[in-house]
């Protein structure tokens, strides 16, 4: 860093860096973020901002070696900085992330070749394997374990690896198999259109894991979508389907005798920068529209328009899985199906869990700790 300049009329200290480029630091934010703020054990923040008016000045400024010094006008306290700190912080950007690892959209010809496959011994031997394997799902939003013992536990024991597990209505585990009075299409012998699971819930389950354990009937493949390739060139072809889709909710319902769990969504959501992060669609349990008059028509239209995409063969990729395999997918972007099978023909048994997008994150952030990726 060359030089730090206090600019009173701003209310900024001005940081000018080695490559030429500045920053504006405003008081406040340089006030709120004294390191002797954050607790010394934990790194959380103990601060009370409004122990500081808002209005708080540096008397006085000075730059050190790697370090920014600043008295403060009208307390006896001083904030020692460290300039590499205040460089990663600088607003006006996002902080870097280790898990914020690109998204790449595929369609059909992707082809189930395509999907990144990564043995699962390697994963639970290797954390820079798992970190690798980390980065091409989040990248594909689609991966396969394979090599998966054959054990109830095997699946549980790969996702184990990246975090705790997320609990549904369905169990911490869910069993995919054709069974007596099912509360679940999934739990049929039907077909499956693509869908994401659980947009009924507060927040729909991140990262599902379905270990296949015997895939012996007629019938049974598996077929994926990428929902974020689907929204983005919805949004290209039809403008006007998308803003309905991306800003009007619907209600998804699932009820059974034990429960009933409701939540509004919206099909495709958007981040901050207007990408679409998210994907909720699941025609089975989406509930009775009940937008105004008005808006239904707009909306089936636009719906329809979404649900066609669905079944155009320019975005799905199929596969059978084989017993030992393990599909992975971030259900809240890639959406995922089956086609019907034959039980008289031979056992299908899947074991499902889910984690969250969140212990997915902070898995890749530890291991980037360890030099493991980024
Ligand atoms: C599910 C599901 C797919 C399959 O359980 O949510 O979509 O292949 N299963 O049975
Ligand atoms: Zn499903």
């Amino acid at each position: 860093m060359t030089d730090a300049t206090l600019r009173a009329e701003a209310r900024t200290v001005a940081l000018r860096w080695d490559d030429g480029t500045s920053t504006e630091f405003p008081f406040i934010w340089l006030r709120d973020n004294c390191p002797s703020g954050f607790h010394p054990d934990t790194g959380e923040r103990a601060f009370d901002l409004l122990s500081v008016p808002e209005d708080a000045s540096p008397a006085a400024v000075r730059l050190g070696e790697g370090v920014l010094e600043i008295d403060w006008a009208g307390e006896a306290h001083t904030s020692r900085f460290d300039t590499g700190w205040l460089r990663a912080n600088r607003p006006g950007r996002p902080a870097d992330d280790p898990a914020d690892t690109p998204y790449l959209p595929w369609r059909a010809d992707m082809g189930a070749a395509g999907i990144p496959r990564v043995a699962a011994d390697a994963v639970l031997r290797s954390d820079a394997a798992l970190a690798d394997w980390l980065r091409q799902t989040r990248r594909t939003g689609l991966s396969i374990v394979e090599g998966l013992a054959d054990s109830p536990e095997a699946g549980q024991e790969v996702a184990r690896r990246i975090g705790f597990l997320r609990e549904t209505n369905f169990g911490r585990t869910f069993q995919v198999k054709s069974k007596p009075n099912p509360n679940n299409l999934a739990y049929t012998a039907d077909a499956l259109p693509l869908h994401t699971d659980l947009p009924n819930q507060e927040l729909p389950p991140g990262f599902q894991f379905l270990h296949c354990l015997a895939n012996e009937a007629a019938g049974g493949g598996s077929v994926f979508a990428d929902g974020v390739a689907i929204a983005e060139d919805l949004r290209a072809a039809d403008p006007d389907a998308f803003a309905l889709l991306s800003t009007v909710s619907i209600p998804f319902r699932f009820h059974d005798d034990d429960c009933d769990i409701r939540r509004r969504q919206t099909v495709i959501r958007l981040d901050e920068t207007g990408a679409v992060s998210e994907v909720c669609y699941n025609a089975h349990i989406a509930g009775i529209f009940d937008m105004a008059p008005e808006v239904l028509g707009p909306y089936y239209r636009a719906y329809r328009r979404f649900m066609a995409a669905t079944r155009d063969p320019r975005y799905p990729v199929e596969l059978k899985l084989s017993a030992g395999e393990m599909v992975v997918f971030d259900n809240r972007r890639v959406l995922h199906g089956r086609a019907a099978f034959d039980p008289s023909t031979g056992y299908r048994h899947l074991l499902g869990c889910y984690v969250d997008r969140g212990e997915f994150e902070s898995r890749m952030r530890i291991l980037a700790r360890a030099g493991h990726g980024g």
